[in-house]
């Protein structure tokens, strides 16, 4: 299999973080949806395709802006986020969702107008395989739009964090560039390339700054000890309890700067990435 190790720890460790903090993601992430929403344009009764659909979250809203002629099909590698993806949408009858990975299975050709994704194509082992597959399943003239992380630096949500653990365990373990992950997709000549050599044309990639809308401070601590690089980190060097729980009060000091009378707004940068094919 392609992404063997992507397999496992989407199932198996991921996942069930991703599973855990549920809920309180959807706020959080409400600008960057309606962002890759708008984006996309979805036109009623078009057939959609969500790659890396996760839980659902962006299937679901997509499936409703469709109407009911319109279909979304929600692709993922772990059955244990789709598990999750069933259970909340049964009896909603234009939304089905594939475990499969996206890189190797065999679509019908020309069997969706767009491709969406949020943060779901970051983990391919051969991103120009995977979206060379991908392309296959558009019609001509079809779209994809999708969401990446804009470089560490300029995502203060995790960067800050994950300062905040180097200086306290030490600098991870080097890695390949651009090896999968959450800042694969940070260098936009990287991913232009990407999806030149898979055939995409009219390729754009737009930077666009757009707030977190934090929980609350315990809550943006305990996320980001949960998911991405400092939570990645805290993994790597096998941190213990004591340890987690004093790095994170560490980050809830460092959020408070962003808890002002509007609410709490951690600043992070995205790219959207749009392309027709031919
Ligand atoms: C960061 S999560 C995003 C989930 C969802 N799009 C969201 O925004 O809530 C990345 C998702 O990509 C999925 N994924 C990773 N590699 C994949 C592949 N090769 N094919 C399909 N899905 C994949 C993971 O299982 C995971 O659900």
């Amino acid at each position: 299999m392609a992404n063997e190790k992507q397999v496992t720890y989407w199932n198996e460790v991921a996942g069930p973080k991703w599973i855990k903090v549920g809920d309180t993601l959807e706020p959080r992430f409400a600008a960057i949806t309606d962002l890759l929403l708008t984006k996309a344009a979805l036109q009623a009764g078009e057939a959609i395709l969500d790659v890396g659909c996760g839980t659902g979250p962006t299937s679901i809203r997509a499936a409703r802006q469709l109407a009911a002629n319109g279909s979304v099909t929600g692709i993922d590698i772990s059955e244990t986020m789709l598990n999750v993806a069933r259970q909340n949408t049964a009896g909603q009858n234009n939304l089905e969702f594939l475990l499969a990975d996206a890189e190797t299975y065999r679509f019908h050709p020309a069997s969706y107008n767009a491709l969406i994704s949020r943060f779901g194509n970051m983990f391919f082992g051969n991103p120009v395989a995977a979206f060379s597959n991908l392309r296959t399943s558009l019609t001509l003239g079809g779209r994809i739009c999708f969401i990446c992380w804009a470089p560490l630096s300029d995502n203060p949500h995790w960067h800050i964090p994950f300062e905040i653990v180097t200086a306290a365990l030490g600098p991870a373990a080097p890695r390949p560039p651009h090896a999968p992950g959450p800042m694969a997709f940070a260098d936009p000549t990287y991913v232009h390339g990407i999806m030149a050599d898979a055939g995409f044309t009219n390729i754009a990639i737009t930077p666009h700054h757009v707030p977190i809308i934090g929980n609350d401070i315990e809550t943006e601590s305990q996320i980001a000890c949960s998911l991405g690089p400092a939570s990645a980190l805290l993994d790597e060097k096998q941190a213990n309890p004591a340890t987690r729980m004093r790095l994170r009060e560490e980050i809830s000091s460092a959020f408070t700067q962003f808890d002002q009378a509007d609410g709490l707004k951690l600043p992070a940068t995205i790219f959207v990435i749009t392309a027709t094919n031919g």
